[in-house]
């Protein structure tokens, strides 16, 4: 076994780990079903927003090839498995993703070779999908192999914290394999936390994102009705902020989007659905609340409009941030999409200005984003701030347009009403 590492997946989450693994000059390498991704990759072109082209040059420096042969898992020490977990169509997760990747690896298990799965998943999947197609072979696991889950906790453009500084939770099947996989994360990873297994650590990983999702819920709903009795809750969640112990700040928006906040707690609720046949009602409420953000905002814009005696059907309406967090160029599952598409439904002429976008698809129609930012904020009969991107200046925005929704929270002035 010439490798310390395979990664199976070179996506958002996959391809940090190995640069992370490569930065301590272990032996790494990533098995991609898409040649087009390897391609770029043994190239040195990065396709994911939190590494550079530079970034993969400097990998190659180091040694890291990638590859659309499973026979280089055979060579490996250790195999992280980082595919997607999409949600299916009855709303659990689709580990179809997972199946083949595991099933792959399998097929080239060797005695001492550690396993991890890193993707996104229900409680239980570790023991009970990837665990008896590894055995399947013959090899025993905590004897011949080891296999534990460990969670991706990374925030997209987050500067501060990344893999190294973020505590790596590690829970294995057996003991043997929470040791071992342990060892492994801290060759790279400055402080490793082990669960009491690896149903803890996939729960973990749930339990974080749908603490966001339910909190995140629980001020958009705030918003609307502070709204109507008049009380700032930005202000509100500022003075509350103060406390030192027991209030964590989260803020209204236009809805949750990204790969994380809107679908893992599905695969919670889902599973408690499927096998206790009753509901998790904190999920059910958040996700009803989050999705219907985007409904919200096309109101209080109708509403706006209203105001200045103007119908939605031909008004001039510019978003301004349609990513779905701010500073980064990640747009999936964005709220800033529905919101588009309710409004160029009821006839809206929508245009929008992104920094990390240069052109957008939110519906039918292809839009390219405004060439002159300053002309677009004067024209528009009226702009929604849904980002607050570092390149905005909010003095700048709130002067420039006659009217704004500020769905953030960020902006004051004369004509700037918040969400
Ligand atoms: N993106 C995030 O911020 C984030 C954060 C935490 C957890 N996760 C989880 O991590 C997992 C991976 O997410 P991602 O965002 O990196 O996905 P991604 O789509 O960016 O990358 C996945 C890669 O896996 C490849 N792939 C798919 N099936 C494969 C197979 N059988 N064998 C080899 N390669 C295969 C794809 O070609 C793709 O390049 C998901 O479970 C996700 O929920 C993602």
């Amino acid at each position: 076994m010439s490798l310390d590492l395979v990664v199976v997946g070179l996506g958002y989450v996959g391809l940090p780990l190995a640069q992370e693994a490569c930065r301590v000059s272990l032996a790494v390498a990533g098995l991609d079903l898409s040649a087009r991704v390897v391609d770029g990759l043994n190239d040195g072109r990065s396709h994911v927003g939190d590494l550079s082209d530079e970034d993969v040059s400097r990998m190659l420096g180091a040694g890291f090839r990638a590859t659309t042969d499973p026979a280089v898992i055979a060579e490996a020490h250790t195999v992280v498995i980082c595919v997607p977990t999409p949600l299916s169509a009855d709303g659990g997760p689709d580990l179809s993703a997972v199946r083949s990747a595991v099933a792959t690896v399998a097929a080239h298990l060797r005695p001492g070779m550690l396993v991890i799965l890193e993707s996104t998943t229900y409680p239980g999947t570790t023991e009970e999908e990837v665990l008896p197609l590894l055995q399947a072979g013959g090899l025993r696991v905590g004897e011949d192999f080891y296999l534990a889950f460990s969670p991706e906790r990374v925030d997209p453009g987050n500067t501060e914290f990344g893999i190294r500084n973020t505590p790596k939770v590690v829970g294995g099947v057996d003991e043997a394999s929470t040791t071992v996989a342990a060892a492994f994360y801290g060759k790279f990873v400055d402080s490793v936390v082990t669960a009491r297994g690896s149903r803890e650590a996939e729960m973990a990983k749930l339990l974080e994102n749908t603490y966001r999702h339910i909190n995140i819920a629980l001020v958009n709903e705030m918003a609307q009705f502070c709204r109507e009795l008049d009380i700032d809750l930005w202000d509100v969640i500022r003075c509350a902020s103060t406390k030192p112990f027991g209030f964590q700040a989260f803020y209204p928006g236009p809805g949750v989007g990204g790969h994380c906040i809107p679908i893992d707690p599905n695969y919670l609720s889902y599973q408690v659905r499927a096998k206790l046949g009753y509901p998790f009602r904190f999920v059910e409420l958040a996700q009803e609340i989050n999705n219907s953000m985007p409904a919200y905002v096309v109101q209080r814009v109708q509403e706006l409009l209203n105001e200045d005696s103007k119908p939605l059907r031909g008004a001039e309406v510019l978003l301004l941030g349609v990513t779905y967090k701010a500073d980064i160029a990640d747009q999936r599952q964005s709220p800033a999409e529905p919101l588009a598409r309710q409004l160029l439904s009821r006839g809206a002429r929508v245009s929008y200005h992104d920094p990390y976008v240069p052109v957008w698809q939110p519906g039918d129609e292809v839009l390219t984003r405004v060439a002159d930012l300053d002309a677009a904020l004067a024209g528009a009969d009226l702009v929604v701030l849904l980002q607050t991107h570092g390149s905005y200046t909010p003095a700048d925005i709130a002067d420039k347009s006659r009217r704004i929704l500020d769905t953030r929270g960020t902006l004051a002035g004369a004509g700037v009403e918040r969400l």
